[in-house]
């Protein structure tokens, strides 16, 4: 099989980048080593930045996430008994965030794909990514038992972090950058009514919390818990004991509980990768960034990332110029760092690290005292949780 652009991993970053390369008339093939069922259902992000709901809007793929989604203006801040709401509309001159699930952005755009006659192999085995220092880079693969391949112009690197594209980069010609937290995130999704209109971001001495939502029925609440933790020792009596520990009845405010459909942990990460391009082969979304998911950024940097992309890739099918191409790496390098920067200083703003002093934790709650009362600080706050401009 021969294609110009062979994509591995058909995660968002993936699979938007195969439909943004077709709007542009180029072809693409991408490999998915999981099934469709199962990338269909697979619980992760729930809050898209107002750029990447612009994104998915402009070229055609939003009509059930406008239909669909919750648009929301601000989130609050909870802590010392109290919560302070930032106004994320009217500090970014009416930008907003809208919560809706990655996984049915994925089904929207596995929809999309397919009906425009994209090609999408899914359950490929084996991936290997070969002769990226050449013009006609190879992914080999096995599916049904067949041993496959696929020629192309490009390799775009979308198979996440645990994904077998950033060791196709020489160990000599990149750089990782690694920072572990202490703890994880224990996420449920729980059939129970809103307990809130907007995200509530809680700092508890017992823990950060967080209340997000996914429909008028699901609602998906997290709180921070050890990374190594094992979810079969959180009986539902014991989570939401800890749930309502943490978020406290706050001015007369209750969560809502209802039966839990599903419980996970996740552990929180920040890395990098850099360059994010080596010859032929392009990284893009996990695959080259981690960001801890407090700030709500990792699938918004993988759209990112993607746009830029394929505006590179369509500059060079056109006209082929490589300047956009050359420059992809820095590009997509800056916005991942400030993502950086933003998700480690929200986790720090929120978390309990039980290695931190008095001190640190008087600090803490002093940054989250100016945070709230500084129009300027709560501006520094609110432009990134919208996110910044793409460029
Ligand atoms: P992935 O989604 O990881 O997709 C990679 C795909 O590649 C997968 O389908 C995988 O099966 C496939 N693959 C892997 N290896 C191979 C291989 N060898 N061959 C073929 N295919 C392969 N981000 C936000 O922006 N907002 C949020 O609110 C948010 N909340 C989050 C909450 C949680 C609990 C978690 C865990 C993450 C959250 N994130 C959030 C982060 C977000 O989910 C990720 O950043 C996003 O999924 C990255 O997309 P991706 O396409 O780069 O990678
Ligand atoms: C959700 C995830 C996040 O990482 C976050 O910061 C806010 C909300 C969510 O899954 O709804």
């Amino acid at each position: 099989m021969r294609t110009q652009v062979g994509i591995v991993g058909a995660g968002p970053a993936g699979l938007l980048l195969s439909h943004l390369l077709h709007l542009e008339g180029i072809a693409s093939v991408v490999l998915e080593s999981r099934s469709r069922e199962e990338i269909e259902s697979t619980i992760r992000a729930g809050v898209l930045e107002q750029g990447t709901v612009d994104l998915l809007d402009r070229t055609g793929v939003g009509a059930r996430m406008r239909r669909e989604g919750a648009i929301h203006h601000g989130i609050n801040l909870r802590f010392a008994g109290r919560t302070h709401r930032i106004d994320l509309r009217g500090l970014t001159g009416g930008r907003s965030i809208m919560l809706y699930a990655q996984h049915e952005v994925i089904k929207d755009l596995v929809q999309a794909r397919l009906l425009a006659g994209g090609e999408i192999q899914f359950e490929a085995e084996g991936v290997g990514i070969e002769g990226i220092d050449g013009r006609s880079p190879r992914i080999r693969y096995r599916k049904d038992g067949q041993e496959l391949e696929v020629t192309c112009d490009f390799v775009a690197g979308c198979d996440g972090f645990h994904g077998v594209s950033r060791a196709a980069i020489p160990g000599a010609a990149r750089s990782e950058y690694q920072h572990l937290y202490p703890f994880g995130w224990f996420g449920i999704l729980t059939r129970a009514p809103p307990s809130s209109d907007e995200l509530i971001y809680a700092r508890h001495e017992r823990g950060f919390a967080l209340v997000s939502t996914r429909s008028p029925q699901i609602q998906r609440l997290y709180f921070q818990c050890d990374p190594q933790d094992d979810e079969a020792g959180w009986s539902d009596a014991r989570i939401w004991e800890e749930m309502h520990a943490r978020l406290e009845n706050v001015e007369g405010w209750r969560l809502s509980e209802g039966p839990i459909l599903q419980k996970g942990i996740v552990a929180l990460r920040s890395f990098m990768v850099e360059p994010m391009q080596h010859g032929r082969l392009f990284l893009a979304g996990d695959a080259a960034h981690i960001v801890p998911a407090t700030g709500a950024k990792g699938l918004n940097l993988a759209a990112a990332d993607v746009l830029v992309l394929s505006r590179a890739l369509a500059e060079f099918f056109r006209s082929g110029k490589t300047e956009l191409l050359d420059r992809y790496s820095a590009t997509c390098l800056r916005r991942a760092w400030r993502a950086q920067r933003f998700s480690r200083w929200m986790t720090a703003l929120t978390h309990r690290d039980q290695t931190d002093d008095a001190f640190t934790r008087q600090l803490q709650l002093a940054e989250l005292e100016y945070l709230t009362s500084s129009r300027a600080a709560s501006t520094a706050l609110a432009e990134n949780y919208v996110g910044l401009p793409i460029e």
